[in-house]
Protein backbone atom coordinates (compact mmCIF):
# COMPACT_ATOMS: atom_id res chain seq x y z
CA UNK A 1 0.00 0.00 0.00
CA UNK A 2 1.10 3.72 -0.56
CA UNK A 3 -0.73 5.69 1.79
CA UNK A 4 -0.93 9.62 2.77
CA UNK A 5 -2.13 10.46 5.52
CA UNK A 6 -3.22 13.86 6.48
CA UNK A 7 -3.74 14.94 10.25
CA UNK A 8 -6.55 17.98 11.22
CA UNK A 9 -6.52 19.66 14.72
CA UNK A 10 -4.48 18.76 18.16
CA UNK A 11 -1.78 17.95 19.12
CA UNK A 12 -3.35 14.43 20.38
CA UNK A 13 -4.37 13.60 16.63
CA UNK A 14 -0.36 14.08 15.74
CA UNK A 15 0.64 11.99 18.16
CA UNK A 16 -2.24 9.31 17.17
CA UNK A 17 -0.74 9.62 13.83
CA UNK A 18 2.45 8.50 14.93
CA UNK A 19 1.17 5.62 16.09
CA UNK A 20 -0.72 4.71 13.07
CA UNK A 21 1.97 5.52 10.95
CA UNK A 22 4.57 3.20 13.21
CA UNK A 23 1.55 0.43 13.03
CA UNK A 24 1.37 0.52 8.86
CA UNK A 25 5.32 0.67 8.09
CA UNK A 26 6.09 -2.41 11.01
CA UNK A 27 3.57 -4.05 8.29
CA UNK A 28 6.17 -3.07 5.27
CA UNK A 29 3.80 -0.57 3.68
CA UNK A 30 4.81 2.84 2.28
CA UNK A 31 3.89 6.34 3.43
CA UNK A 32 4.39 9.17 0.14
CA UNK A 33 4.27 12.67 -0.16
CA UNK A 34 0.57 13.65 -1.29
CA UNK A 35 -3.21 12.21 -2.01
CA UNK A 36 -2.03 11.83 -5.49
CA UNK A 37 0.81 9.52 -5.79
CA UNK A 38 -1.27 7.44 -2.89
CA UNK A 39 -3.97 4.22 -3.57
CA UNK A 40 -4.62 4.60 0.45
CA UNK A 41 -5.78 8.25 1.37
CA UNK A 42 -6.15 8.68 5.32
CA UNK A 43 -7.29 11.63 7.02
CA UNK A 44 -6.81 11.95 10.65
CA UNK A 45 -9.67 14.34 11.50
CA UNK A 46 -11.09 16.99 14.16
CA UNK A 47 -14.34 18.32 15.31
CA UNK A 48 -14.01 20.57 17.70
CA UNK A 49 -15.54 23.13 15.44
CA UNK A 50 -17.69 23.07 12.10
CA UNK A 51 -14.81 24.45 10.12
CA UNK A 52 -12.30 21.87 10.89
CA UNK A 53 -15.43 19.41 9.90
CA UNK A 54 -15.61 21.75 6.53
CA UNK A 55 -11.80 20.96 5.63
CA UNK A 56 -12.44 17.12 6.05
CA UNK A 57 -15.55 17.50 4.10
CA UNK A 58 -13.74 19.01 1.09
CA UNK A 59 -10.87 16.86 1.08
CA UNK A 60 -13.20 14.07 0.65
CA UNK A 61 -15.37 15.31 -2.26
CA UNK A 62 -11.48 15.11 -4.28
CA UNK A 63 -11.25 11.69 -3.13
CA UNK A 64 -14.86 10.92 -4.72
CA UNK A 65 -13.83 12.23 -8.09
CA UNK A 66 -10.60 9.76 -8.39
CA UNK A 67 -12.75 7.03 -7.14
CA UNK A 68 -15.57 7.73 -9.83
CA UNK A 69 -13.08 7.94 -12.25
CA UNK A 70 -12.56 4.06 -11.28
CA UNK A 71 -9.19 4.75 -9.43
CA UNK A 72 -8.50 2.19 -6.85
CA UNK A 73 -7.59 3.87 -3.25
CA UNK A 74 -8.92 3.35 -0.01
CA UNK A 75 -10.50 6.41 1.82
CA UNK A 76 -9.89 6.09 5.33
CA UNK A 77 -12.00 8.66 7.72
CA UNK A 78 -9.91 8.41 11.32
CA UNK A 79 -10.15 10.07 14.29
CA UNK A 80 -12.73 12.74 16.42
CA UNK A 81 -15.21 13.41 13.06
CA UNK A 82 -15.62 8.98 12.54
CA UNK A 83 -16.48 8.89 16.18
CA UNK A 84 -18.86 11.82 16.21
CA UNK A 85 -20.48 11.79 12.66
CA UNK A 86 -20.18 8.38 12.19
CA UNK A 87 -23.73 7.61 11.00
CA UNK A 88 -24.44 10.35 9.30
CA UNK A 89 -20.82 10.04 7.51
CA UNK A 90 -21.69 6.40 6.59
CA UNK A 91 -25.00 7.20 5.13
CA UNK A 92 -23.80 10.11 2.90
CA UNK A 93 -20.67 9.36 1.63
CA UNK A 94 -20.74 5.74 1.14
CA UNK A 95 -17.61 6.30 -1.04
CA UNK A 96 -15.20 5.77 2.36
CA UNK A 97 -14.04 3.00 2.78
CA UNK A 98 -13.00 3.03 6.94
CA UNK A 99 -14.01 4.86 9.50
CA UNK A 100 -11.84 4.43 12.60
CA UNK A 101 -12.86 6.56 16.33
CA UNK A 102 -10.28 7.48 18.51
CA UNK A 103 -10.86 4.43 20.48
CA UNK A 104 -9.94 2.30 18.01
CA UNK A 105 -6.50 3.01 16.04
CA UNK A 106 -5.16 -0.07 17.52
CA UNK A 107 -7.22 -1.61 14.51
CA UNK A 108 -6.10 0.72 11.70
CA UNK A 109 -4.02 -1.89 9.93
CA UNK A 110 -6.35 -4.23 10.23
CA UNK A 111 -9.38 -2.55 8.73
CA UNK A 112 -7.26 -0.51 6.16
CA UNK A 113 -5.68 -3.63 4.66
CA UNK A 114 -8.95 -5.79 4.32
CA UNK A 115 -10.15 -3.08 2.74
CA UNK A 116 -7.33 -2.75 0.39
CA UNK A 117 -6.84 -6.63 -0.08
CA UNK A 118 -10.62 -7.85 -0.11
CA UNK A 119 -14.07 -6.66 -0.84
CA UNK A 120 -14.17 -3.27 -1.71
CA UNK A 121 -17.60 -2.22 -1.69
CA UNK A 122 -17.89 -2.44 2.27
CA UNK A 123 -17.53 0.16 4.27
CA UNK A 124 -15.60 -1.21 7.41
CA UNK A 125 -16.11 0.82 10.57
CA UNK A 126 -14.82 1.33 14.71
CA UNK A 127 -16.40 3.95 17.11
CA UNK A 128 -17.18 3.27 20.58
CA UNK A 129 -17.63 6.43 22.76
CA UNK A 130 -20.36 8.36 20.81
CA UNK A 131 -23.08 6.55 22.98
CA UNK A 132 -21.31 7.11 26.32
CA UNK A 133 -24.43 7.86 27.77
CA UNK A 134 -25.77 4.82 29.91
CA UNK A 135 -22.43 2.97 29.58
CA UNK A 136 -20.81 1.27 32.50
CA UNK A 137 -17.80 2.23 33.57
CA UNK A 138 -16.26 -0.90 33.09
CA UNK A 139 -17.89 -0.94 29.54
CA UNK A 140 -16.24 2.83 28.90
CA UNK A 141 -12.71 1.36 30.16
CA UNK A 142 -12.82 -1.82 27.86
CA UNK A 143 -11.10 -0.39 24.57
CA UNK A 144 -8.25 1.20 26.69
CA UNK A 145 -5.88 -2.02 27.45
CA UNK A 146 -5.45 -2.23 23.43
CA UNK A 147 -5.05 1.43 23.44
CA UNK A 148 -2.34 1.52 25.85
CA UNK A 149 -0.69 -1.83 24.12
CA UNK A 150 -0.13 0.95 20.90
CA UNK A 151 1.91 3.56 23.19
CA UNK A 152 3.57 0.76 24.51
CA UNK A 153 4.52 -0.39 20.93
CA UNK A 154 5.30 2.87 19.47
CA UNK A 155 8.53 2.72 17.47
CA UNK A 156 10.99 6.07 18.55
CA UNK A 157 13.60 5.53 16.57
CA UNK A 158 12.29 6.53 13.06
CA UNK A 159 10.82 10.10 13.84
CA UNK A 160 10.78 13.00 10.80
CA UNK A 161 11.46 15.48 14.50
CA UNK A 162 13.78 13.14 16.67
CA UNK A 163 14.66 16.08 18.88
CA UNK A 164 11.02 16.38 19.82
CA UNK A 165 8.34 14.49 21.31
CA UNK A 166 4.48 13.86 22.48
CA UNK A 167 3.90 11.83 25.17
CA UNK A 168 0.28 11.08 25.92
CA UNK A 169 -0.65 10.73 30.19
CA UNK A 170 -4.52 10.86 30.52
CA UNK A 171 -6.74 10.17 27.81
CA UNK A 172 -10.13 11.61 27.30
CA UNK A 173 -12.01 13.77 29.23
CA UNK A 174 -14.92 14.13 31.86
CA UNK A 175 -15.64 17.71 32.24
CA UNK A 176 -18.66 18.16 29.58
CA UNK A 177 -18.17 21.64 29.27
CA UNK A 178 -21.64 22.48 27.32
CA UNK A 179 -20.06 23.66 23.47
CA UNK A 180 -17.30 20.63 23.41
CA UNK A 181 -17.39 17.32 21.62
CA UNK A 182 -14.06 15.77 23.10
CA UNK A 183 -15.88 13.99 25.84
CA UNK A 184 -17.81 11.79 23.43
CA UNK A 185 -14.83 11.61 20.91
CA UNK A 186 -12.31 10.66 23.20
CA UNK A 187 -14.36 9.08 26.19
CA UNK A 188 -13.83 8.98 29.85
CA UNK A 189 -10.84 10.41 31.43
CA UNK A 190 -8.28 7.90 32.27
CA UNK A 191 -4.24 7.88 32.93
CA UNK A 192 -1.86 6.19 32.20
CA UNK A 193 0.37 4.22 34.88
CA UNK A 194 3.43 6.63 35.52
CA UNK A 195 6.19 3.38 34.51
CA UNK A 196 4.22 3.25 31.19
CA UNK A 197 4.97 6.82 30.74
CA UNK A 198 8.74 7.24 32.38
CA UNK A 199 9.14 4.21 30.14
CA UNK A 200 8.14 5.99 27.12
CA UNK A 201 10.27 9.22 27.80
CA UNK A 202 13.46 7.10 28.66
CA UNK A 203 13.32 5.64 25.33
CA UNK A 204 12.34 8.55 23.27
CA UNK A 205 15.48 10.20 25.00
CA UNK A 206 17.73 7.66 24.06
CA UNK A 207 16.48 8.15 20.72
CA UNK A 208 17.72 11.50 20.43
CA UNK A 209 14.48 13.62 22.34
CA UNK A 210 15.12 16.97 23.97
CA UNK A 211 11.88 18.15 24.30
CA UNK A 212 8.86 16.51 25.43
CA UNK A 213 5.83 18.00 25.53
CA UNK A 214 3.31 15.87 27.72
CA UNK A 215 -0.38 15.63 26.47
CA UNK A 216 -3.87 15.38 28.17
CA UNK A 217 -6.99 17.42 27.52
CA UNK A 218 -7.02 18.47 31.58
CA UNK A 219 -3.62 17.34 32.40
CA UNK A 220 -3.49 18.85 35.83
CA UNK A 221 -5.84 16.09 37.10
CA UNK A 222 -3.40 13.43 36.39
CA UNK A 223 -3.89 11.03 39.05
CA UNK A 224 -3.06 7.62 39.61
CA UNK A 225 -3.68 4.76 41.80
CA UNK A 226 -2.49 1.31 42.16
CA UNK A 227 -1.63 -0.95 45.42
CA UNK A 228 -3.03 1.52 48.15
CA UNK A 229 -0.68 4.28 47.03
CA UNK A 230 -1.30 7.13 45.11
CA UNK A 231 0.58 9.32 42.23
CA UNK A 232 -0.38 12.79 41.56
CA UNK A 233 0.37 15.33 38.67
CA UNK A 234 3.47 16.98 40.79
CA UNK A 235 4.65 13.66 41.63
CA UNK A 236 4.53 12.82 37.54
CA UNK A 237 6.25 16.20 36.96
CA UNK A 238 9.39 15.10 39.59
CA UNK A 239 9.77 11.45 38.41
CA UNK A 240 10.28 12.37 34.76
CA UNK A 241 12.32 15.74 35.69
CA UNK A 242 14.23 13.55 37.75
CA UNK A 243 14.90 10.68 36.12
CA UNK A 244 15.65 11.16 32.67
CA UNK A 245 17.91 14.60 33.04
CA UNK A 246 18.53 13.89 28.91
CA UNK A 247 15.24 15.34 28.33
CA UNK A 248 16.34 19.36 28.36
CA UNK A 249 12.89 20.51 28.41
CA UNK A 250 9.40 19.12 29.86
CA UNK A 251 6.49 21.28 28.89
CA UNK A 252 2.91 19.70 29.25
CA UNK A 253 -0.70 20.85 28.07
CA UNK A 254 -3.63 21.73 28.36
CA UNK A 255 -4.09 22.48 31.98
CA UNK A 256 -7.72 22.96 33.70
CA UNK A 257 -7.95 26.18 35.57
CA UNK A 258 -9.50 24.45 38.73
CA UNK A 259 -7.56 22.37 40.79
CA UNK A 260 -4.26 23.52 39.72
CA UNK A 261 -2.14 22.23 43.16
CA UNK A 262 0.11 25.07 44.78
CA UNK A 263 2.52 21.36 44.79
CA UNK A 264 2.44 21.01 40.90
CA UNK A 265 3.73 24.64 41.02
CA UNK A 266 6.33 24.20 43.43
CA UNK A 267 7.74 21.23 41.40
CA UNK A 268 7.56 23.46 38.24
CA UNK A 269 9.39 26.38 40.17
CA UNK A 270 12.12 23.96 41.31
CA UNK A 271 12.81 21.69 38.21
CA UNK A 272 15.16 23.47 35.90
CA UNK A 273 14.40 21.80 33.14
CA UNK A 274 10.72 21.93 33.07
CA UNK A 275 9.59 24.80 31.16
CA UNK A 276 8.00 27.94 32.91
CA UNK A 277 5.13 27.69 30.37
CA UNK A 278 1.49 26.75 30.96
CA UNK A 279 -1.31 26.79 28.24
CA UNK A 280 -4.71 27.17 30.40
CA UNK A 281 -7.62 28.22 28.39
CA UNK A 282 -10.28 30.70 30.36
CA UNK A 283 -13.08 30.53 27.55
CA UNK A 284 -14.46 33.44 29.05
CA UNK A 285 -13.80 36.65 31.60
CA UNK A 286 -17.85 36.70 31.96
CA UNK A 287 -18.79 34.41 35.28
CA UNK A 288 -21.86 33.98 33.84
CA UNK A 289 -20.37 32.58 30.61
CA UNK A 290 -18.27 30.42 32.46
CA UNK A 291 -21.19 28.96 34.45
CA UNK A 292 -23.16 28.43 31.10
CA UNK A 293 -20.34 26.54 29.55
CA UNK A 294 -20.44 24.50 32.89
CA UNK A 295 -16.54 24.94 33.32
CA UNK A 296 -16.67 24.49 36.76
CA UNK A 297 -14.75 27.36 37.72
CA UNK A 298 -14.93 31.32 37.60
CA UNK A 299 -12.66 34.14 36.81
CA UNK A 300 -11.65 35.05 40.55
CA UNK A 301 -10.54 31.40 40.75
CA UNK A 302 -8.93 31.51 37.57
CA UNK A 303 -6.86 34.60 38.13
CA UNK A 304 -5.60 32.92 41.48
CA UNK A 305 -4.05 30.56 39.64
CA UNK A 306 -2.41 33.16 37.37
CA UNK A 307 -1.42 35.00 40.50
CA UNK A 308 0.04 31.55 42.26
CA UNK A 309 2.09 30.74 39.22
CA UNK A 310 3.40 34.32 38.80
CA UNK A 311 4.27 34.73 42.21
CA UNK A 312 6.50 31.50 42.09
CA UNK A 313 7.70 31.83 38.29
CA UNK A 314 7.72 35.50 37.00
CA UNK A 315 8.46 35.02 33.66
CA UNK A 316 5.98 32.09 33.37
CA UNK A 317 4.49 32.29 30.28
CA UNK A 318 0.59 31.88 29.52
CA UNK A 319 -1.47 30.53 26.33
CA UNK A 320 -4.87 31.20 26.14
CA UNK A 321 -7.79 29.98 24.81
CA UNK A 322 -10.97 32.05 24.39
CA UNK A 323 -14.16 31.90 22.58
CA UNK A 324 -16.43 34.97 21.42
CA UNK A 325 -19.93 34.65 20.91
CA UNK A 326 -21.03 32.02 22.79
CA UNK A 327 -25.06 32.02 23.47
CA UNK A 328 -25.92 35.20 25.03
CA UNK A 329 -22.65 36.58 25.52
CA UNK A 330 -23.62 40.33 25.51
CA UNK A 331 -21.33 43.45 24.49
CA UNK A 332 -20.76 43.39 29.07
CA UNK A 333 -19.36 39.89 29.13
CA UNK A 334 -17.09 40.44 26.08
CA UNK A 335 -15.84 43.65 28.06
CA UNK A 336 -15.00 40.98 30.71
CA UNK A 337 -13.36 38.75 28.51
CA UNK A 338 -11.10 41.54 26.67
CA UNK A 339 -10.24 42.49 30.83
CA UNK A 340 -9.41 39.18 31.50
CA UNK A 341 -6.72 39.38 28.63
CA UNK A 342 -5.51 42.99 29.96
CA UNK A 343 -5.06 41.28 33.32
CA UNK A 344 -3.56 38.04 32.12
CA UNK A 345 -1.22 39.30 29.36
CA UNK A 346 -0.82 36.34 27.20
CA UNK A 347 1.90 35.24 25.43
CA UNK A 348 -0.36 33.85 22.87
CA UNK A 349 -4.43 33.29 22.84
CA UNK A 350 -6.26 31.14 20.67
CA UNK A 351 -9.31 32.98 19.42
CA UNK A 352 -12.08 30.88 18.91
CA UNK A 353 -15.61 31.91 17.66
CA UNK A 354 -18.50 29.98 18.95
CA UNK A 355 -19.48 26.85 17.24
CA UNK A 356 -22.98 24.99 17.73
CA UNK A 357 -21.77 21.25 18.27
CA UNK A 358 -24.72 18.61 17.65
CA UNK A 359 -25.52 16.76 20.74
CA UNK A 360 -23.48 18.62 23.05
CA UNK A 361 -25.48 20.47 25.88
CA UNK A 362 -25.11 23.93 24.94
CA UNK A 363 -26.45 23.26 21.16
CA UNK A 364 -29.51 21.46 22.71
CA UNK A 365 -30.33 23.87 24.97
CA UNK A 366 -29.38 27.13 24.08
CA UNK A 367 -30.18 29.45 21.15
CA UNK A 368 -26.83 30.49 19.14
CA UNK A 369 -28.12 33.82 19.03
CA UNK A 370 -24.62 36.05 18.81
CA UNK A 371 -25.32 37.06 15.12
CA UNK A 372 -21.82 35.64 12.62
CA UNK A 373 -21.35 39.27 12.03
CA UNK A 374 -20.91 39.76 15.72
CA UNK A 375 -18.41 37.17 16.47
CA UNK A 376 -16.07 38.08 13.67
CA UNK A 377 -15.98 41.57 14.86
CA UNK A 378 -15.42 40.90 18.52
CA UNK A 379 -12.96 38.10 17.18
CA UNK A 380 -11.35 41.27 15.27
CA UNK A 381 -11.25 43.27 18.45
CA UNK A 382 -9.87 40.68 20.63
CA UNK A 383 -7.19 39.75 18.52
CA UNK A 384 -6.09 43.25 17.83
CA UNK A 385 -5.57 43.53 21.57
CA UNK A 386 -4.06 40.46 21.74
CA UNK A 387 -1.44 41.39 19.15
CA UNK A 388 -0.77 44.92 21.18
CA UNK A 389 -0.27 43.06 24.45
CA UNK A 390 1.85 40.27 22.34
CA UNK A 391 3.97 42.99 20.58
CA UNK A 392 5.13 45.25 24.18
CA UNK A 393 5.61 41.66 25.94
CA UNK A 394 8.21 40.38 23.26
CA UNK A 395 9.85 44.40 23.03
CA UNK A 396 10.44 43.53 26.16
CA UNK A 397 12.53 40.69 25.58
CA UNK A 398 14.87 42.97 23.12
CA UNK A 399 18.83 43.30 24.89
CA UNK A 400 18.25 39.75 26.36
CA UNK A 401 19.33 36.26 25.48
CA UNK A 402 17.77 33.15 25.66
CA UNK A 403 18.23 29.51 25.20
CA UNK A 404 16.28 28.35 21.49
CA UNK A 405 15.70 24.72 20.59
CA UNK A 406 16.65 25.32 16.70
CA UNK A 407 14.04 23.55 14.25
CA UNK A 408 15.93 24.29 11.23
CA UNK A 409 15.19 26.61 7.67
CA UNK A 410 12.49 29.33 8.40
CA UNK A 411 10.08 30.17 5.76
CA UNK A 412 10.37 34.04 6.46
CA UNK A 413 7.77 36.55 6.50
CA UNK A 414 8.30 38.82 3.83
CA UNK A 415 7.33 42.19 5.60
CA UNK A 416 10.21 41.11 8.42
CA UNK A 417 12.47 39.80 5.15
CA UNK A 418 12.34 43.55 3.44
CA UNK A 419 13.58 45.43 7.35
CA UNK A 420 16.03 42.66 7.91
CA UNK A 421 17.99 43.53 4.42
CA UNK A 422 17.55 47.49 4.86
CA UNK A 423 19.46 46.23 8.38
CA UNK A 424 21.99 44.25 6.43
CA UNK A 425 21.06 41.69 8.94
CA UNK A 426 20.51 38.98 6.32
CA UNK A 427 23.56 37.85 4.88
CA UNK A 428 22.98 35.88 1.73
CA UNK A 429 25.53 32.96 2.85
CA UNK A 430 24.38 31.84 6.02
CA UNK A 431 20.31 30.34 6.38
CA UNK A 432 17.71 31.86 7.99
CA UNK A 433 16.74 29.71 11.11
CA UNK A 434 13.72 29.13 13.14
CA UNK A 435 13.63 27.61 16.72
CA UNK A 436 11.85 27.91 20.09
CA UNK A 437 12.26 29.51 23.32
CA UNK A 438 11.88 27.30 26.56
CA UNK A 439 8.20 29.72 27.06
CA UNK A 440 7.68 29.06 23.45
CA UNK A 441 8.31 32.02 21.66
CA UNK A 442 9.09 31.98 17.92
CA UNK A 443 12.98 33.14 16.77
CA UNK A 444 13.99 33.50 13.44
CA UNK A 445 17.65 34.11 13.07
CA UNK A 446 20.77 33.76 11.09
CA UNK A 447 23.33 30.76 11.48
CA UNK A 448 24.42 27.04 9.85
CA UNK A 449 21.05 24.81 9.10
CA UNK A 450 23.70 22.05 10.94
CA UNK A 451 22.22 23.63 14.07
CA UNK A 452 18.96 22.18 13.60
CA UNK A 453 17.76 20.09 16.61
CA UNK A 454 20.07 21.53 18.83
CA UNK A 455 19.87 24.07 21.61
CA UNK A 456 21.65 26.84 21.18
CA UNK A 457 21.47 30.96 22.68
CA UNK A 458 20.16 33.75 20.69
CA UNK A 459 20.25 37.43 21.75
CA UNK A 460 17.03 39.05 20.59
CA UNK A 461 17.55 42.20 18.68
CA UNK A 462 13.94 42.81 17.29
CA UNK A 463 10.40 41.87 18.07
CA UNK A 464 6.70 41.29 16.14
CA UNK A 465 3.34 40.32 18.13
CA UNK A 466 3.69 36.81 16.51
CA UNK A 467 7.67 36.40 16.68
CA UNK A 468 11.05 37.62 18.02
CA UNK A 469 14.88 37.89 15.62
CA UNK A 470 17.98 37.96 17.31
CA UNK A 471 21.75 37.04 16.83
CA UNK A 472 23.44 33.50 17.62
CA UNK A 473 25.65 33.99 20.69
N1 LIG B 1 -8.63 20.68 26.73
C1 LIG B 1 -8.64 20.59 25.32
C2 LIG B 1 -9.62 21.46 24.70
C3 LIG B 1 -10.02 20.87 23.40
S1 LIG B 1 -10.81 21.90 22.34
C4 LIG B 1 -7.27 20.74 24.74
O1 LIG B 1 -6.46 19.89 24.91
O2 LIG B 1 -6.96 21.71 24.01
C5 LIG B 1 -9.61 23.21 22.09
C6 LIG B 1 -10.24 24.56 22.18
O3 LIG B 1 -11.21 24.69 21.17
C7 LIG B 1 -11.00 24.81 23.48
O4 LIG B 1 -10.17 25.23 24.53
C8 LIG B 1 -11.99 25.88 23.06
O5 LIG B 1 -11.46 27.18 23.24
C9 LIG B 1 -12.19 25.62 21.57
N2 LIG B 1 -13.51 25.01 21.32
C10 LIG B 1 -13.96 23.80 21.71
N3 LIG B 1 -15.23 23.61 21.32
C11 LIG B 1 -15.59 24.73 20.66
C12 LIG B 1 -16.80 25.16 20.03
N4 LIG B 1 -17.87 24.38 20.02
N5 LIG B 1 -16.82 26.38 19.45
C13 LIG B 1 -15.73 27.18 19.48
N6 LIG B 1 -14.57 26.84 20.07
C14 LIG B 1 -14.50 25.63 20.66
FE1 LIG C 1 -13.53 19.98 26.04
FE2 LIG C 1 -13.86 21.12 28.38
FE3 LIG C 1 -12.79 18.70 28.21
S1 LIG C 1 -13.10 22.13 26.51
S2 LIG C 1 -11.76 18.71 26.26
S3 LIG C 1 -14.87 19.23 27.69
S4 LIG C 1 -12.14 20.37 29.56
Amino acid sequence: MKVFLETFGCQMNILDSELIEGQLKAAGHHFVASAEEANVVLLNTCSVRDVSEHKVISRLGKLKERKEKGEKVVVGVLGCMAERAHDELAKKRPFIDVMVGPSKIHDTLRLVESAFYEDQKKQRSLSYFIDRKGKTESALRSPLDDLEALDKKRQVNDRDVPWQAYVRITRGCNKFCSFCVVPRTRGPEMHRPPDAILDEVRRLAESGALEITLLGQTINHYFYEADGSSFSFANLLSLIHDQVPAIKRLRFLTSYPRDFTDEALDVMKESPRICKYLHIPAQSGSNKVLSAMNRGYDIETYLGLIERARSRMPNISLVGDMIVGFPNESDEDFLKSLDLLRQVRFKNLFIFKYSPRPNTVAHKLLPDNVPMSVKKERHRIMLDLQNEIALKENQAMINHSYSVLCEGPAKLDPALAGSLVQLGSLRKDSTRLIGRTEGDHIVHFQGPASLRGTLVTVRIDQATALSLSGTLC
